[in-house]
């Protein structure tokens, strides 16, 4: 299964990085109680580890958005398959995601959420592409830059597959 994947970021290194992030979102947030929105499917896996390591009051629930249309390129439109279901409005907000690329999908959820009446909303994500940026978008807790590669693991996939890999790699092609 992996002898075409190069690892890009190790278990244990991506187990500290998610520490820390906890840790800063802990003292950024002390006194008050934080609403994790973890947008599926790809952030399972970071939403769930990032949760263990918030020592605040916390909610959690879970969107699904995607963007409209076939192909590669994103065509910036963005429709929501799940919603969340527990009321924001007063809430310090985080979205949880595991890789913000294009922007898109954070652009729509942002608005959306602040409509919706959150106290606050923030942006949490693994990894960030800054290279494929399309729109100006605010993120407040990065776990790593990369490069743009075709990463995989931990939560994210090449056609439905390779999720759970508790690293993140790069696919190589043959
Ligand atoms: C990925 C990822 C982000 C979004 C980022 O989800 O989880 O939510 O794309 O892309 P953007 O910045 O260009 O909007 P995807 O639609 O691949 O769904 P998945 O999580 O089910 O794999």
């Amino acid at each position: 299964m992996s002898k075409n994947i190069r690892v890009l970021l190790p278990e244990e290194e991506i187990a500290q990085r998610i520490a820390q992030m906890g840790q800063q979102i802990t003292e950024d947030y002390k006194g008050e109680s934080v609403f994790l929105v973890c947008t599926l499917r790809g952030s399972c896996f970071f939403a769930c580890d990032l949760a263990k390591r918030i020592d605040l009051p916390l909610t959690l629930d879970f969107v699904k958005a995607s963007s409209y249309g076939s192909g590669t390129a994103s065509s910036g439109k963005v429709k929501f398959d799940l919603d969340v279901e527990l009321s924001m409005e007063g809430r310090h907000v985080i979205i949880v995601d595991d890789i913000v690329d294009s922007g898109h999908t954070l652009q729509a959820l942002l608005s959306l959420f602040k409509d919706r009446g959150a106290k606050s909303v923030r942006v949490a994500t693994l990894l960030d592409k800054p290279d494929r940026r399309e729109v100006d978008v605010a993120v407040d807790y990065v776990g790593f830059a990369v490069p743009n590669l075709f990463v995989i693991g931990y939560g994210l996939d090449f056609d439905q597959k390779y999720r759970n890999l508790p690293y993140i790699g790069v696919l190589e092609s043959d």
